[in-house]
């Protein structure tokens, strides 16, 4: 028979590993954690487009990669997967022929239709790099298009 102290050193001593095994395991899955939302993938080009994004000022209204406001206007991260690259330079052109009434005509957001052709290619590049993964809020906001 075990004796009251080694009684009590023989529970806690238990108590210990099971303790150690179960922050092991939450060790272990911390290193494993949800892949994250939202990637970047840039060229040169889309990298002068990030230039032309903060010189214009879109992050007052738009969030992506951490700065920039919420609940203005869409969140700019994951645009590069809903939206592609032709829909893209189409908005940055006309807006309105595919957001009518589109605060993009200079009634809230800059007018696209007074940026210069190099402008708009860099920034179409920037906005088709911020890229979703299926987990993002942002990626199922599929476009409907007159095709569909
Ligand atoms: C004063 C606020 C404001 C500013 C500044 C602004 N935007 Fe916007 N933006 C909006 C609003 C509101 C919408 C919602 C759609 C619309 O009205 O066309 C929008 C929509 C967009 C969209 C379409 C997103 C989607 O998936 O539907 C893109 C791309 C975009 N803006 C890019 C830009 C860029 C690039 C700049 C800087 C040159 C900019 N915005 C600056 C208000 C703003």
């Amino acid at each position: 028979m075990l004796k009251r102290g080694e009684k009590f050193m023989f529970i806690f001593s238990g108590i210990v590993v099971v303790a150690a095994i179960a922050k092991g395991y939450h060790h272990f899955t911390d290193l494993d954690p949800a892949p994250p939302k939202h990637f970047y993938s840039f060229d040169e080009v889309g990298l002068q487009g990030h230039e032309v994004y903060r010189k214009k000022g879109c992050n007052s209204c738009h969030r992506a990669m951490g700065t920039g406001e919420v609940g203005v206007a869409p969140v700019l991260d994951g645009v590069g997967t809903r939206r592609d690259l032709p829909w893209l330079k189409e908005y940055l052109t006309d807006p309105g022929s595919l957001v009518p009434g589109t605060a993009h005509y200079g009634n809230l957001g800059p007018d696209f239709r007074l940026l210069e052709n190099e402008e708009r290619e860099k920034l179409a590049a920037f906005l088709s790099g911020l890229r979703a993964n299926p987990n993002s809020p942002n990626y199922p906001l599929k476009v409907k298009r007159e095709s569909e």
